[in-house]
């Protein structure tokens, strides 16, 4: 069970670059990273508005000379200081990810940035050479996989109790983006221009979660062909999708079923995942994330609840509320900038041999997003063909 004490050796010296006043991510980051003595927020360059983000940084804490007006400031500033920050936490809008990161890395600053991570394969390939030159660490904010009950899904995969695995159904989707963008606030403008969205909309939005998600419950498994099929059902977000259905094969002969959508009218469901083995299946759903349905074959359903000594002991391990108390989507973000700090603390001290073992959602997560996108538009853009996942 975590309970907020400090499991690195110094508290890191932690900056952000966007998530300002009204920004949609920002708040989700600092309520990750300020929770176990791991980060004290001592700098950014909060906001497109200089002025808003001074002001903004200046509540939150931050002293007004480090509140910047640029990332380039930032930099700058920080590098002149003998306290400079360790880490940056990238939470501004798609196209911006790749020059950030790198202009940090240069700097000698460890990155946590938010996903769809870059553009192209090539470019995260890029960085993580940098990365790895400069003994950096690039952590990625995918907040949903911290929480226990992902965990427990996890294990109970690795030890068998489902059987082998045979079929996985997904789901993240919602109807925020129904109607069209006429009056569309700025955060719906550059997630439907592919200047500043990349070259996906949903997929990559909230598409790249979903498949992670499933990474790290199925880490044994491969996908070796996929189909996509993407639509916007508000022509002026074409060629991005609103809208997308992705079927994959595994190595393993499983079949999954991946379904993403910002029209999916009245929804507020959010994210469903069902994993079916050979015995039993799991089922999980982020409107319930301390839940877990537990089905096996001829017997009554179960449902597991976070906490309780049952679990296995991955999930109880990063268990923070405790059995009957809710555990919610902070402390699953809690628990990505713990072992993300971990991480940097490791790489600090030069312990490669921690860091073999530990685990935390790195530029490696990150690329395969990215490269999984590639192979949907791919899909996709042959007329929704089944194509080898490259
Ligand atoms: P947003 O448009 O609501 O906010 C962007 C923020 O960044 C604003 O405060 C803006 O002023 C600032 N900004 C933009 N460019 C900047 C620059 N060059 N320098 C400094 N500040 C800058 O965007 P939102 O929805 O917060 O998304 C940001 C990123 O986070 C995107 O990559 C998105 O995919 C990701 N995201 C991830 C989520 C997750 O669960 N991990 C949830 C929501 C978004």
């Amino acid at each position: 069970m975590i309970n907020g004490e400090r499991t690195i050796s110094q508290p890191l010296r932690w900056g952000m670059v966007g998530g300002g006043r009204t920004g949609q991510v920002g708040y989700k980051h600092r309520t990750g990273a300020l929770r176990d003595s791991t980060y004290r927020l001592v700098a950014g360059a909060f906001d497109l508005n200089a002025a808003r983000g001074r002001d903004f940084g200046i509540n939150l804490g931050v002293s007004e000379d480090r509140c910047y007006a640029t990332y380039q400031e930032l930099i700058c500033g920080e590098r002149s200081r003998e306290d400079g920050v360790d880490v940056v936490s990238v939470a501004t809008p798609n196209f911006t990810h790749y020059e950030i990161t790198k202009a940090l890395l240069e700097a000698n600053i460890h990155v946590i940035c938010e996903k769809p991570l870059f553009f192209s394969t090539a470019e995260c390939e890029e960085i993580a050479a940098l990365a790895e030159r400069k003994e950096l660490i690039v952590g990625v904010t995918y907040g949903f996989t911290g929480h226990p009950m992902v965990r427990q899904m996890a294990a109970m995969v690795a030890r068998g109790m489902l059987g082998e695995i045979r079929l996985v159904d997904m789901q993240y989707t919602h109807g925020f983006n129904a109607g069209d963008d006429a009056d569309a606030p700025d955060a719906v403008k550059w997630r439907t221009n592919p200047k500043t969205a990349g070259a996906t909309f949903v997929l990559g939005d909230i598409g790249t979660h979903v498949y992670y998600l499933s990474e790290i419950v199925l880490p044994h498994l491969k996908v070796e062909k996929l189909l996509c099929d993407r639509k916007a059902f508000i022509p002026s977000r074409a060629p991005l999708e609103d809208h997308a259905t992705v079927l994959m094969h595994y190595d393993n002969g499983a079949r999954g079923r991946l379904w993403v959508s910002s029209v999916n009218a009245g929804n507020m469901g959010s994210q469903r995942y069902r994993f079916i083995g050979s015995k039993a299946s799991v089922e999980w759903s982020d409107s319930h994330p301390d839940q877990l349905i537990y089905e096996v074959q001829g017997e009554p359903v179960r449902i597991m609840h976070h906490g309780m000594l049952y679990l296995e002991e991955e999930s109880l391990a990063i268990d923070r509320m405790g059995a009957l108390h809710t555990e919610g989507l902070g402390d699953s973000w809690a628990n990505i900038y713990l072992w993300i700090a971990q991480a940097i603390d490791a790489k600090a001290r030069g312990d490669e041999a921690f860091l073999k073992t530990h685990h935390y959602p790195g530029i490696k997560a990150g690329t395969d997003g990215v490269r999984w996108l590639e192979n949907c538009v791919r899909s996709a853009d042959a007329g929704a063909a089944w194509v080898d996942f490259k």
